[in-house]
């Protein structure tokens, strides 16, 4: 009797809302319309690396998409081409890949879907390179994924941050504050920019508009000449002055990836307190952002990227990515996505729009 085709969903790098609905979507789908079998790998590549998988069955995935996080584990550090390995307190990076290779072999997969973000895409085209057929589902909440215009996990965070933003506007109205809002988005201003135009914020501070200290006091001045005694300043975690450096907080050793950034807002506000002699306050966003429920957009737009994949399979249009361009489904070659991070571009119509109605970029 011919075997049924056998496919694997792995999840990689951080979590966010709407990848449940992903693996419910491929799963569903790949079972009812083709009758395969699914493994879902746990804890991304570590499970492909140890061996460590479970089956997925149409039950399994049944009442999931309303679930933040990923039912099947993940992790940022397990990277097969350098693994970390302690070695006597000393951290020593391994290439491991050689028994992923032999745990897809042995598990007989047809098919490797990895729903992951840059470093995990890329992780994922170094095994296609070596003749693993793969597919790439795009996840983060950054929104920075190179060939595809939008990720599901953004909109998600884009609510959150919005929320938080409009609960500060309130108390920084009251007290006549200087409010900073620190939000994610690792390279990439995306997450600031538009939770700061929803959440009406005065200043917002992106990673690809470097700022200027003293353009941002010129600018509350004016607001409280035209009697604003209060400003919300979103900054998002990459932004840094011009010439100068981003605030880190935590250096992961055993990541490839190792840098995590967060605190600028409280380095910032410090800054802006001695120079205006107003209180400031800061909050940091965090992981708040990724955590919960997916917004109904994510949902749909994690529902179509994990059908997508599935027809890719079918096509056996190994080595690429599912995307969105406009309002289209399409793909995008893995090999390509590392090419670098989508930034905003600073002629972007959301930023000259943001300018046009009074916002600073702090320059
Ligand atoms: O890439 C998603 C993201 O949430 C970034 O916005 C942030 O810089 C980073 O991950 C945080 O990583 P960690 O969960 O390891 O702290």
């Amino acid at each position: 009797m011919k075997r049924k085709k056998r496919i694997a969903i792995l999840t990689g790098g951080g979590d966010c809302p709407g990848i449940n609905a992903v693996i419910r979507a491929i799963t569903k789908k790949a079972i009812l319309e083709y009758d395969m079998q699914i493994i879902g790998i746990k804890d991304g590549y570590e499970g492909l690396i140890h061996n460590k998988y479970r089956t997925l069955s149409y039950d399994d995935v049944s009442g999931i998409i309303t679930l933040g996080g990923t039912i099947l584990g993940t992790s940022k550090k397990a990277n097969p081409f350098q693994y970390a390995v302690e070695n006597g307190g000393q951290l020593k990076f391994e290439d491991r890949s050689h028994d992923v290779l032999k745990n897809i072999e042995a598990l007989e997969i047809d098919c490797l879907v990895c729903i992951g973000g840059d470093g995990t895409l890329w992780i994922t085209n170094r095994l296609y390179q070596e003749g693993v057929p793969v597919i790439g589902v795009p996840k983060t909440i950054d929104n920075d994924i190179r060939g595809t215009d939008i990720t599901f996990g953004f909109d998600s965070a884009v609510a959150i941050a919005t929320e938080g933003i409009d609960r500060i506007h309130t108390t920084a109205q009251s007290h006549h504050r200087i409010m900073f809002v620190e939000v994610m988005g690792h390279k990439a201003g995306w997450i600031a920019l538009h939770s700061g135009i929803a959440g009406g914020g005065d200043v917002i501070l992106i990673p690809e508009i470097p700022y200027q200290i003293d353009k941002i006091v010129q600018y509350i001045h004016q607001r409280r000449k035209r009697g604003r005694r209060f400003s919300i300043i979103v900054v998002a975690e990459g932004a840094k002055p011009v010439g100068g450096e981003v605030v880190i907080q935590k250096i992961v050793k055993e990541s490839s990836d190792p840098i995590r950034l967060g605190g600028i807002s409280l380095v910032l506000g410090e800054q802006l307190e001695k120079i205006i002699s107003l209180e400031t306050r800061a909050v940091v966003m965090g992981h708040l952002q990724r955590g919960g429920s997916p917004t109904p957009f994510d949902r749909v737009l994690a529902t179509r990227l994990g059908s997508k994949a599935v027809d890719l399979m079918i096509e056996k249009s190994y080595g690429k990515m599912v995307s969105v361009q406009g309002d289209r489904l399409g793909d995008f070659p893995l090999s390509r996505v590392a090419e670098g991070p989508r930034l905003i571009p600073e002629d972007h119509e959301l930023v000259t729009s943001a300018r046009e109605i009074g916002v600073s970029f702090g320059v």
